[in-house]
Formats: C-alpha cells, sequence, structure tokens
C-alpha cells in the first residue's frame, strides 16, 4: 500500500518509512514531491490536528479518489515558555521556516533558565485521510528536557537540543535508530500501525 505524505520534509519520510519497515507493514512512503510538491497550506488553525487535517486533505485534493495520504504535524513544547513554540515550532524565528534560526532563537530563550526548569516535550499527530472521507488520528508525545547546548549531528529541527527522558544524550547524539524507538512520532506510529494491520 502507498502512502502519500503530505510534507516537504525528507527527514519526516524517512522516519515513517523506517517506522513502517520496523512494523514488518508492507507501506511504501511516497513524498509530496512524486506528486509534484506538497501544496502551500497556511498552518494557522492553532492545534496540531487541525493543522495536520489541512495538509492531508490538501495533498489529497491532488490525487486520485483511491489514494491515501499521512500528514505529520508535530512540535516542541516547552514547559518554561508555556509550551511555545509548539504548534509554531516550524515557524518559532519567522515565516521562512529556518530550522537553525528556530534552534538559536530556542537556545537564546532558554538561556539562564535553571536545569530543573528546563522539561519539554515533542508531540506528533499523524493524521490520515482516504477515500470516502475516511479520516483517523493518532497522536503520540515524548517526555525530556533541553540541554543548554546543542549536541549531535543526526536528526534535524530541535533533536540537538532535546534529551529524552531516560537517556543522557540528545536525540541528534542518539542517531535515528535510537530516536525511532522512543520519539513521538513513533509513539504515534504504534496506533497508526494497529489501525493499518487492521485494514481489510
Ligand atoms: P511541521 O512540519 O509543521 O509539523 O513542523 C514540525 C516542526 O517541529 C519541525 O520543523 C521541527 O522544528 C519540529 N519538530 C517536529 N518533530 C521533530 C523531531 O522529531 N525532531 C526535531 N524537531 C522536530
Amino acid at each position: 500500500m502507498k502512502l502519500f505524505l503530505a510534507s516537504g520534509n525528507a527527514h519526516k519520510v524517512v522516519e515513517l518509512q523506517w517506522l513502517a519497515d520496523a512494523a514488518n507493514l508492507p507501506i511504501e512512503m511516497v513524498s509530496a514531491r512524486v506528486v509534484g510538491g506538497m501544496p502551500e497550506v497556511a498552518e494557522d488553525t492553532g492545534t496540531f490536528v487541525g493543522n495536520a487535517r489541512k495538509k492531508a486533505l490538501a495533498l489529497r485534493g491532488k490525487l486520485p479518489a483511491d489514494a491515501w495520504v499521512l500528514a505529520d504535524d508535530s512540535g516542541l513544547c516547552v514547559d518554561a515558555l508555556d509550551g511555545s513554540p509548539g504548534v509554531e515550532s516550524a515557524y518559532y524565528a519567522g515565516p521562512q521556516g529556518d530550522s537553525a534560526a528556530n534552534l538559536a532563537k530556542l537556545i537564546a530563550a532558554m538561556r539562564g533558565v535553571p536545569t530543573e526548569h528546563r522539561s519539554a516535550h515533542f508531540v506528533c499527530v499523524l493524521f490520515i485521510a482516504g477515500p470516502g472521507g475516511a479520516e483517523h488520528i493518532f497522536a503520540g508525545k515524548c517526555l525530556g528536557r533541553l540541554s543548554e547546548a546543542p549536541r549531535g549531528g543526526a536528526g534535524f529541527g530541535y533533536d540537538p537540543l532535546f534529551v529524552p527522558e531516560g537517556h543522557a544524550e540528545s536525540f541528534a547524539e542518539l542517531g535515528d535508530t535510537v530516536k525511532s524507538t522512543l520519539s513521538h512520532r513513533a509513539r504515534a506510529w504504534v496506533g497508526l500501525a494497529e489501525w493499518l494491520r487492521g485494514m481489510p
């Protein structure tokens, strides 16, 4: 089964394909690039579910009636910043969606915040849209804290700053294999995988 991924983020395609393979599911993740790119979508609903749905339906509108589309909306919620950047994670430092600038802004915002107040969590909503208006939502969360300085070269986005609970290394130090066992995306995937297994 093909799942068209409503995202221009190549890392998400890799992580989701890894999760499908690890679950032994015969799923081929197809990047929106293959079908002419992800349509422009204003991520302005204020919720992960709303934004994920908007992205899924935007891509689905470009595809044949029998196509299934998967959208991922995710972000980092920092307790000391009242949940920011949250749904705005991709555009924290501005509308251009520059992940290095987003990371730099977060490091600056957290400068001087003591260790005990550096808790944060990633959220992931996976939204699947298919034939006949079918819509299903799966969510996952990963608790952790923010280090003072970025560490590691793997992953993307805020990975160099995020240290998941139970670990001393950042996601970017732990690498994709470990990240894929405990990330917010992996946890949302558990529900989606179960649903995919039950499909006729
Ligand atoms: P989205 O593409 O609109 O869902 O934006 C997600 C944003 O949240 C990304 O651009 C990253 O900044 C951040 N993000 C989401 N998931 C991750 C992750 O697994 N690692 C690091 N950053 C992430």
